[in-house]
Order: structure tokens, then sequence, then C-alpha cells
């Protein structure tokens, strides 16, 4: 692992940086430091002290533009899920995306980033009423509707007409994580194209005229690398749309092919490009529309972890290392399965770097949390200094998506602070949580 000399200050020549599972300012330092937006990550850690997510804007920033520059005319909703702050809202809107919510409380937080409501799609397997009012009650321009039920509930609730798409289960194997597939047929998502139940949903909707159906969705799943599944995908439902139209006499204009691009967490993972992803799609949307006489559909993405999860990076302090006779050895940090629970939940692989001088010997070992379970563990076969010792920093890259946001109190642990960088300057935007915050929610005494 040859270090680089950081007078470049090129990205791409950052060999012992991974191009690609660094935020794009990130620059190693010749001490072993690393810097993202302008800033030294130590410098960081001294200030809002560990753990912490250090989120570089100009990282989210340029990759919302790579996904307008790629898909000119195509709606972009960055996906919620994957992380949501005020600040985040902000901006998606300023790039011109839209955004998928899925709760009352991502309506919430966008609602306080005004983040135009027209703008936003609402998804849910199992949406409550209290998600559907607060969409309904904000205006949100699109709700996906993923069951019969709520096809009533949202007719009953509505005080206008509300513009809906319906989610379809495509029949698709995208080799996705089992806990993230959702393509395939036996998974609680959607209505299934096979077996007729996407067809009944078109035509119960078509039976209330309060709801105005404009298309269709479909979600394959996550960390999908290959954009065959996707072509599939389109082709299915676009022969749907005809299905439809020759039914109805109605054309639907949007189709809503999800998110799940695939993100590398470990160097030499494979890429998810997004240029022949356009492009494949492009051309399955021209040739099957061409084949059924529908015009060219409006398409939207949904990526989540592809905008979100290089820009950011969690920060620990090393609390104990410990060399188990016979077996591994284990580096312990400040944090763990309350701020990246991905490793116990999916088996997900990380990245760990320790901020110490270059050129010293590295030995593999696994790299623990504080929480009290043997599964508590952040990466395996990390390969970190023999020299590394309580006190030292490590950073992870690539914990942009679904680690905050799918962050926990277990140990009433607090979740860590997020901090913006950008151009040298740090703000905070979402501050730690406090053992006083733990105790507001405790009102039993
Ligand atoms: N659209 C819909 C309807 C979704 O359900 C999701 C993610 C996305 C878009 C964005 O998917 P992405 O581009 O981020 O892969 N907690 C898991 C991921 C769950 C994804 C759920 N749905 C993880 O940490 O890997």
């Amino acid at each position: 692992m040859g270090e680089c000399v950081t007078a470049a200050r090129n990205p791409v020549c950052l060999s012992g940086l991974a191009a690609d599972l660094w935020p794009h300012t990130a620059r190693l330092e010749a001490d072993g430091d690393i810097s993202v937006g302008g800033l030294r990550l130590s410098a960081l850690a001294a200030q809002y002290g560990t753990p912490a997510y250090i989120l570089d804007e100009a990282d989210v920033r340029a990759r919302c533009r790579a996904y307008a520059g790629a898909l000119p005319g195509a709606e972009i909703a960055y996906a919620a899920k994957a992380f949501l702050c005020r600040a985040m809202a902000e901006w998606i809107a300023q790039e011109g995306l839209s955004l998928d919510v899925c709760s009352a409380g991502e309506i919430a937080v966008a609602r306080s980033a005004r983040f135009p409501a027209d703008r936003m799609v609402l998804h849910g397997n199992a949406k409550t009423p209290h998600d559907l009012q607060a969409a309904i009650g904000y205006g949100v321009g699109r709700i996906v509707i993923d069951s019969a039920p709520e096809i009533v509930r949202l007719t009953a609730l509505s005080p206008r007409r509300q513009r809906v798409l319906i989610r379809v289960t495509p029949g698709i194997d995208a080799q996705a994580h089992p806990a993230v597939a959702t393509g395939v047929e036996d998974q609680k998502f959607g209505f299934s194209l096979a077996s007729g139940a996407a067809g009944d949903a078109v035509r119960k909707v078509f039976a209330h005229p309060e709801l105005e159906l404009v298309g269709l969705h479909c979600h394959l799943g996550s960390q999908i690398t290959r954009p065959q599944a996707y072509e599939l995908a389109a082709a299915r439902l676009i022969r749907f749309t005809a299905s439809v139209r020759d039914c109805y006499g109605v054309v639907l204009a949007e189709l809503n092919l999800g998110g799940g691009h695939a993100v590398p967490y470990l160097a030499g993972d494979e890429p998810f490009s997004l240029a022949g992803f356009a492009e494949r799609i492009r051309r399955v949307l021209k040739a099957e529309c061409a084949a059924h006489r529908l015009p060219f559909p409006r398409l939207t993405v949904e990526p989540g972890r592809a905008i979100v999860n290089r820009a950011m990076v969690t920060l620990y302090h090393v609390l104990a290392v410990k060399h188990v006779p016979g077996g591994r050895s284990f580096v312990a940090v400040d944090g763990g399965m309350s701020d990246n629970p991905r490793p116990a939940l999916y088996g997900a692989r990380f990245t760990v770097r320790a901020l110490r001088p270059p050129g010293e010997d590295l030995e593999s070992v696994t790299v623990a949390g504080r929480h009290c379970e043997a599964g508590d563990v952040l990466a395996i076969e990390v390969p970190l200094p023999t020299a590394t010792r309580p006190g030292d920093l490590l950073v992870v890259p690539g914990t942009g998506a679904y680690n905050h946001s799918m962050a926990s109190n277990y140990n009433m642990v607090g979740r860590p602070p997020v901090v913006a960088v950008r151009d040298g300057a740090a703000r905070l935007l979402v501050r730690r949580e406090t053992d006083d915050d733990l105790l507001l929610r405790d009102v039993g005494s």
C-alpha cells in the first residue's frame, strides 16, 4: 500500500486512499492524517469528539449533478431513508432533485427545510394513517400505492384529487442481499405482475376518481451492480403500461425504476456504471415504447446510497487493543453497532484506516465496537498498523447511507453528531445526543 505525497491534490492519485471509497475532497496528508473539505480529521475529532459522522457537502452535490447530467430529462428522487437532516434536504432541493420519503417523520424534516411538496414521493408497504395525513397535509406530489387497503384509506383522507403510482413487483432477482431484495415475488412490497395483483390494483384505483393514476413504480433491491435487472424491469413495466392503455384507454406517463445503485465499500468492489445504466435504460425504453406505440415515459430513479454513501466518513477513537492468544487481534473503538448496525445486520464489510504516520507495518485485525455483544464488530480482516494503540483515531469511509439513519441507542449510548465540511469550514448539522436527551423520553417516574 504505497503512500502518496499530498502535493498532488488529485483524488485519483491518492494511493492508499482508493479514490472511489472516499469523499471527493478527501486528501491524504504527509503525516498520515486525512483531510476532508479542507479540514484535518484529527482537528475535527478534537473539536467535535468521537464518534462523529463527517459529511462532505461537495461530494453530495457532485453526485447529484452526476445523476442529473447522466439522465437528462429524468427525475432524480433522492431516497431520504439513506440519510436525512434539514441541511441535506436543502442541498437536495437546491440541486433540483426530488425526494423519496417513507414516513411522517421524513416528511416533517423535509417540510421544515421547505422542500417543495410537489417534488416529493411517498413510499411504504404499510403507511400509517399518520404518514398518509402528513403527506396529504403537506401536499406531497405523488403517493405510491402498495396495498389494496391503502387505496380505500387514501381515498377517505384526500380532500383533493391525489396523484398516485402503483408499486409493481416485476418478479426479478437482482441478486441483492435477501434483506433488501424487493424485486422478487415472495416479499412484502408491491403488487405482483405475474399473479395479476397489479392488474387488480389498477382496476381498483381507476374505480376511485379521487385518485389520479399517473404511473408505475418498482424497486428491485439495493447494492445492485448490473444494469440488466433494470432493463428487464423497464421492459416489463412498459408492457404492463401498454396493457393498461389497451384495457382502459389511459396512458400512464410516469415510470419510476426505484433505487439500488451499488457503491463500493472495499477497494476492488464491482462498481455500478451510471453512464452504462443511463444508456441501457434509454435504449430499452425507446425500443419497448416504439414496439407498443407508447410515448417515452417520464423516467424517475431513486438513488439513496449512490448519492450520500461516499460523502460521509465516521471517526472513532481507539479505546483498547487486545491480542487473543491463538486468536484474532481486536481493536475496540468508542462507537459500534449503535452508529453502524450494517455489519451485524447484513454482514456488510467496511474499509478502516488509522490516522497514523505512513509506512508502518500492518497486521490484519478485527475492529470491534463498545457494545455488549460479541457480534458488535465494525470490520473484519482490516490491515491496521501493528503500532495502533488506545488514543489513536480510526476513520471508516463510506458510512453515509443507512448508518446515521439506522443508528440506535443500544446500551443507552447517544447517537453521534453529523458535521458538514466544505471549503475549509465545518458546520454542525445534527448535534451529539446526550444522556439528558435519552432521559427526556423516559417519563415514567
Ligand atoms: N426507493 C425505494 C422505494 C426504496 O425502498 C429504497 C431503499 C431506495 C429507493 C433507495 O435504495 P438505495 O439506492 O439507497 O439502495 N438498510 C439497508 C438498505 C435498505 C434499502 C431500503 N430501500 C442497508 O443498509 O443496506
